[in-house]
């Protein structure tokens, strides 16, 4: 009997409740938003710095594990910077800087002061950019290579070294025009402004910025891969990831081994190089214009220009012509030590099958005969510096250098292109430099467009795009002669018709290369994926409307780049066969040879398909010193750079209360909790008295 009383008494409650809650939403308007959402405002599209540690050392940011958290403070100018330190009396502070005032010493004395909790780089489009920007080292590389560079002649002397820093706070990116009233820097501008501009903030409510960037991996590569094997709960740890991609490579001829003997005497191949890879602060934001893709499009050109007139058979004698694009150089040359170190041990290109009717001919370092590398190559005053690799005091590695530039001086006449020696002894940050540890008197050039240091302002930074380039697309139509595309155009020529000479030792100026296709290169790589030539190169997958990142992937996400390229590589240096898409694999019998099935040219829109022939392949980017057992860590012999994993990247803003308002809502929800209980007691002993059976009649 009182158990069904109960149960009815029960069932009356929960009716009033329904009632009362029914009654409460309808005056608060009822809406799907979760109470969560309208706390915070989601600022979208931010970029995170991240960490990334080499054998010894962490550099980079992270945010605390449950996100980092600050008022929002606009640092314009030295003023704001000033009041900050001196006057800001309600820290943690979320510092957001416009590219001016990201420079090193203010980024310091923001660390230092214990104030902030994290940075917000805010750059707004409507504004200028500075005029220099570049978070690298003054020496990019200074611990690898030949660590000739010196501080009082820098090859990068805007360089703020930012990224050989361990920040201890979190750092996001954001690009916003101050002039859209919907864009995240006018909604920061804003909330400050109306919460935050009062001289005194100590117990007010202000508008602040919650970042979640939190890395599981720190103190050093060796101590993170060394936790990665780790087995925590069952679940195998993984807290960071080797910086690995992989190189591109296509030879002229191929590789085989069924050509003469002399082919592959001592000092017979000649390497053409560019590096592949850029870095930035923030992920996925290494647009890497003037560094690397100006010698990418100038080496991807020059292997056109040169496959239509080299010799493919062996009738006529010729050096072989190796070009190579090397991945991971912004990260201690990963790319070109393991080229060398693949070479060393009888692993370039691949591992030689004897078995078969074509199998690939190895090389080792002493086949070079010459080492030719394109840097940064944006002049457009038809004028160019060489770096030869060593003095003319040893005349068997100069000699061979003066010639083939003897030959590109000789025929850049024809183009309007001069060279001039370097007046330093050193060279700049280069592959070129990890293969003269190993051997210094590989003969070996450096082509850039600088003499001294770097012309390029935005070395290796977010800004080093289409626009500080200063590219502009012609879309089909012929360049203009002071345009970047036919600068390029020329210096290709001009290097395909002495690789040619030096290789075939013949004269044959027939090579050529045309401005538009550079121009449609140079559109692809800065301006939209989704464009003529990469359509053509691969098949049937349409590329998103953006320019590609040139960051080095990490083992389980490979960059996009060095497929793309190899693909391009492929298309604009083989030949078009007539085998179908069934017939179009690789041959068993050759080792040399890769088909590729690709769309093609493609002018009316309508490709059924091509297959082409191609000694273009891939080669691993990984740095040796994670393939040798027990390596020394702290050498500094080989590439040590790892990636921190991460869970997520999020920045929301909010209204954050001042500490008195939070102990003030602490206390009202305490009493009102204490409140509802007694009421509930008083109701649950009286309910009888109050509902009776009236209830029921009496409902909503
Ligand atoms: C790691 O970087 C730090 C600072 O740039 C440097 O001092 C150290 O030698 C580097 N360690 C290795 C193994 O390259
Ligand atoms: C932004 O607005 C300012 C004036 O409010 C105007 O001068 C400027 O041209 C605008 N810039 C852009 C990129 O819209
Ligand atoms: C080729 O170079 C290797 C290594 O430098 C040397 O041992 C060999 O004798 C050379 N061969 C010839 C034919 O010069
Ligand atoms: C140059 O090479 C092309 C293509 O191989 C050939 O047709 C032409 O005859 C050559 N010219 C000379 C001068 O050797
Ligand atoms: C051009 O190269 C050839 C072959 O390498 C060499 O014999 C000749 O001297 C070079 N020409 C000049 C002007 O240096
Ligand atoms: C570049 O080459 C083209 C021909 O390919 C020529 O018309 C143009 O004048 C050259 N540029 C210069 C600066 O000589
Ligand atoms: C950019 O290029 C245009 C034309 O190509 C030229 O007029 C302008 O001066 C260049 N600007 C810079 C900063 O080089
Ligand atoms: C290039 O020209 C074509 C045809 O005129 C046009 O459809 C296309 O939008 C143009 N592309 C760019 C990026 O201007
Ligand atoms: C790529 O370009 C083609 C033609 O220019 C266009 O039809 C297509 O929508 C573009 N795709 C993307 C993803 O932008
Ligand atoms: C196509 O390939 C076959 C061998 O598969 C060959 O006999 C024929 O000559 C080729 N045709 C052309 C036009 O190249
Ligand atoms: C391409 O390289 C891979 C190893 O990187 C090798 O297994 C394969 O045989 C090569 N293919 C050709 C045709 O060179
Ligand atoms: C594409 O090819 C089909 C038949 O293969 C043809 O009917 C169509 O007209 C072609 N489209 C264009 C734009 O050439």
């Amino acid at each position: 009997m009182s158990l069904v009383n109960n149960f009815v008494i029960m069932g009356n409650h929960v009716f009033f409740w329904i009632c009362l809650s029914g009654v409460l939403l309808s005056i608060s308007e009822v809406s799907p938003e979760r109470t969560k959402d309208k706390m915070y405002e989601s600022i979208d599209g931010a970029a995170a710095c991240f960490r990334r540690l080499n054998g010894t050392h962490q550099f980079g940011c992270s945010s605390s594990r449950s996100g980092s958290v600050g008022a929002i403070h606009l640092i314009d100018d030295d003023d704001d910077l000033l009041w900050l330190l001196n006057k800001g009396d309600a820290p943690p502070y979320m510092a957001v800087l416009g590219p001016d005032m990201f420079k090193r010493d203010v980024l310091l004395t923001l660390r230092d002061s214990g104030k902030v909790s994290g940075v917000l780089l805010a750059y707004d489009t409507a504004a200028d950019l500075p005029q220099h920007y570049s978070p690298d080292d003054t020496c990019p590389n200074r611990y690898s290579g030949q660590k000739k560079c010196v501080d009082n002649a820098p090859w990068n002397p805007e360089g703020m070294g930012l990224l050989q820093i361990d920040w201890g706070f979190p750092m996001f990116y954001i690009k916003s025009n101050s002039n859209d009233s919907s864009g995240n820097l006018r909604k920061i501008r804003e909330c400050h402004q109306r919460y935050n501009s009062a001289d005194t903030q100590a117990g007010r409510t202000l508008c602040a910025i919650e970042m979640n960037s939190y890395m599981s991996a720190a103190v050093s590569s060796e101590v993170c891969v060394r936790r990665n094997g780790v087995k925590n709960n069952f679940h195998p740890v993984h807290v960071c990831d080797a910086l690995i991609d992989r190189n591109v490579w296509v030879s002229l001829p191929a590789l085989s081994q069924n050509r003469p003997d002399t082919a592959y005497e001592n000092r017979t191949v000649i390497m053409v190089s560019a590096r592949m890879d850029s870095t930035s602060m923030f992920d996925q934001v290494v647009p890497g214009a003037t560094s690397p893709v100006t010698g990418i499009v100038a080496l991807l050109a020059t292997a056109h220009a040169l496959s239509q007139v080299f010799p493919q058979d062996d009738t006529q004698q010729s050096s072989t012509v190796l070009f190579t694009l090397l991945h991971g150089e912004s990260h201690d040359y990963i790319g070109s030590q393991r080229l060398l170190w693949d070479m060393l041990h009888g692993q370039f290109p691949h591992p030689s099958n004897a078995d078969i009717d074509d199998p690939v001919h190895l090389l080792y370092p002493n086949h070079l005969k010459l080492f030719v590398e394109l840097s940064q190559l944006s002049n457009r005053q038809q004028h160019l510096t060489f770096y030869p690799a060593s003095s003319a005091n040893y005349i068997r590695a100069h000699a061979p250098v003066m010639d083939f530039m003897g030959n590109m001086t000789e025929f850049g006449h024809n183009y309007g292109i001069t060279f001039t020696k370097s007046t330093t002894d050193t060279l700049p940050p280069a592959s070129l430099q990890t293969f003269l540890v190993h051997d210094n008197k590989l003969p070996g050039v450096v082509i850039a467009d600088h003499e001294a240091g770097f012309t390029n302002r935005y070395y290796n930074s977010i800004f080093d795009d289409a626009s500080t380039l200063n590219y502009t697309y012609y879309n089909g139509s012929v360049p203009p002669e002071d345009s970047l595309a036919s600068f390029i155009a020329n210096f290709s020529t001009v290097l395909a018709q002495s690789l040619f000479y030096m290789a075939t030792k013949t004269k044959n100026t027939t090579a050529s290369v045309d401005a538009t296709l550079v121009d449609e290169l140079l559109h692809c790589y800065l301006e939209s994926m989704n464009c003529s030539i990469f359509n053509a190169a691969t098949f049937q997958s349409r590329f998103e409307d953006k320019p590609p990142t040139f960051y080095i992937g990490v083992n389980a996400y490979p960059s996009v780049m060095a497929q793309l390229t190899g693909q391009t590589l492929a298309y604009l240096t083989g030949q078009v066969t007539n085998k179908t898409k069934e017939q179009c694999v690789a041959d068993p019998q050759s080792q040399v040879y890769q088909y590729l099935w690709m769309s093609g040219k493609n002018e009316n829109g309508n490709s059924t398909g091509v297959c082409v022939k191609t000694t273009m392949n891939y080669s691993i980017a990984e740095s040796p010193a994670f393939s040798i057992e027990g390596y020394d860590w702290a050498s500094g012999q080989y590439s040590t750079w790892t990636e921190s994993t991460w869970n997520e990247f999020r920045v929301r803003m909010f209204l954050k209360p001042s500490y008195r308002h939070e102990v003030v809502t602490l206390c009202i929800g305490i009493a009102v909790m204490f409140f509802s209980f007694v009421i509930v007691f008083f109701i649950n002993t009286r309910s009888h008295v109050l509902f009776g059976d009236v209830l029921v009649a009496a409902s909503c």
